[in-house]
């Protein structure tokens, strides 16, 4: 399983990294990028109009077909508005949001993402 993920500040890039998992970063220059494989998409939490590279990106080619579910990081003190972009990707494409966590995550966020991919069963 790929993970997919975009990171403005580097939070979602750290809690990646820790994951230890094929990954692809997407950028804002060019999010249309092709993949034939199962993914996960790993999101932090920003308006809408900064987030749209996700749907550019899931909306490329085949990549719909291919997401698996959707993990949020985000920050708490948001409190309702907490780790919205992951679920509305969720609702949007009608795939799991798999897991929420805050900024970098820690051991426990990286356990459980990595159960639920073991669980999803394309490993
Ligand atoms: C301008 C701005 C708006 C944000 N809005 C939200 C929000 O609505 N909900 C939320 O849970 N987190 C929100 N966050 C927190 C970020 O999603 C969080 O810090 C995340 O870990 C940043 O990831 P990154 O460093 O990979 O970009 C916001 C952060 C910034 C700077």
């Amino acid at each position: 399983m790929k993970v997919v993920y975009f990171s403005l500040t580097g939070q979602t890039r750290k809690f990646v990294n820790k994951l230890e998992m094929d990954s692809l970063e997407l950028t804002p220059t060019d999010p249309f990028i092709p993949v034939n494989e199962p993914y996960i998409i790993i999101t932090p939490t920003y308006d809408r109009e900064m987030t749209e590279i996700l749907n550019d990106f899931i909306e490329t080619e085949h990549n719909q077909s291919f997401l698996k579910g959707v993990a949020g990081g985000g920050n708490l003190n948001f409190a309702q508005l907490f780790v919205f972009t992951a679920k509305d990707l969720a609702e949007e494409y009608n795939v799991p949001l798999i897991h929420c966590f805050e900024f970098q995550g820690n051991e426990e966020d990286v356990l459980k993402i990595k159960k639920v991919v073991d669980d999803l069963g394309y490993n």
